[in-house]
């Protein structure tokens, strides 16, 4: 029996990165237990890439193969692309309408992107992006989503759209809509390979389709202990981004290279190499769904197609409530 029905998305910003696996992995598990709907918010990326269009679509398809390679299976799940479903749009304007300018001031996303972007001397303060909590919103509930597995930093968009919700509902006196629950997914505490946050901007992050080089190379670049000169002085693995990751990828191990480090038995280049090879590993699977779906481009195409229909299947039932409700 399901659950409920979810949806989920991200915005094609390009290759996803092993930080974004925990999110990913939520979605693989709850696909058994609910309706599930994975959307590629093509709309969202224009929001703050207003002049550079032209990689929306091949990212289009790298998100939607990342997916597919990590185990969202099309045949349990709806795929498909934002822009397909233009009901989307109908109900981000009905939302518009009565949604309180200052409860998206109030966003403290909204409020930490203009800062981050004014920092970088872009200007986004659109429309569009004041708004985008309420296309989240769209989104979310024209599909009547009682849950959204996403990462902590959408909780607030989610808590939005409890209230964009439960406010159509009291005005317009119907029970078109539920309140939507934010399923959170573990952190990733994965840092990147330079010790910040895990980010492409950053050029610090291990994309879940890296080849073996790339996945070498950047464990070449991890910070270890700046301490520790040469390889008979002993180290210590708190400070080392590396050990972080042995904790993770290996382990088995992880105990044994603690104390080998702590007594110089063992040299980093080593145990870079050790944990280039387990990652490696451990990405191998994904790499290999991805090429496979890379060398037959028209499965993709074939996946969003049969998904837009889906959607817009359920998205059109929506609406004819909605617009019911509003007497519209
Ligand atoms: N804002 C989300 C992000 O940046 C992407 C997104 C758009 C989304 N619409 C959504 C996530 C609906 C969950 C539900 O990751
Ligand atoms: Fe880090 Fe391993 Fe070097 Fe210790 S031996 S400092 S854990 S890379």
């Amino acid at each position: 029996m399901s659950k409920g029905r979810i949806l989920s998305g991200m915005r094609p910003t390009g290759r996803l990165h092993i930080g974004h696996l925990s999110v990913l992995e939520n979605w693989r598990k709850l696909q058994a237990e609910y309706d599930c709907h994975f959307m590629v918010a093509d709309w969202h990326a224009l929001t703050t890439k207003i002049e550079e269009t032209e990689s929306i679509k091949a990212n289009v398809r790298e998100l939607v193969v990342d997916w597919l390679s990590v185990g969202i299976d099309p045949e349990k799940s709806v795929v498909f692309v934002q822009s397909q479903v233009k009901e989307h749009a109908e109900l981000h304007l009905l939302f518009s309408m009565i949604t309180p300018i200052g409860w998206l001031e109030r966003c403290p996303t909204y409020k930490d992107q203009v800062q981050q972007l004014g920092d970088q001397g872009k200007d986004i303060n659109t429309y569009g992006f004041l708004g985008y909590p309420v296309l989240q919103a769209a989104d979310i509930l024209v599909y009547k989503g009682d849950a959204v597995p996403v990462g902590e930093d959408q909780v607030p968009h989610v808590e939005l759209t409890r209230e964009i919700a439960r406010r159509f509902n009291y005005l317009y006196q119907t029970k078109v809509f539920p309140e939507p629950k934010a399923l959170l997914a573990e952190i990733s505490l994965l840092p990147g390979v330079d010790g910040r946050k895990m980010s492409k901007s950053y050029n610090n992050e291990i994309a879940i389709g890296a080849t073996t080089e790339e996945i070498q190379a950047r464990v070449n670049a991890m910070i270890t202990d700046p301490a520790r000169v040469r390889k008979t002085d002993p180290g210590n693995p708190e400070v080392c981004i590396v050990y972080t990751y042995q904790k993770l990828y290996n382990p088995g191990e992880v105990k044994e290279i603690e104390t080998a480090c702590r007594n110089a038995e063992v040299g980093c280049v080593a145990c870079k190499k050790k944990l280039a090879a387990v990652i490696d590993q451990a990405l191998t699977p994904y790499r290999e769904k991805r090429l496979e779906l890379l060398a037959k481009p028209s499965i993709v195409d074939e996946i969003l197609a049969d998904g837009g229909e889906k959607a817009r299947k359920v998205a059109a039932e929506t609406m004819a409530q909605v617009r019911d409700a509003v007497r519209i």
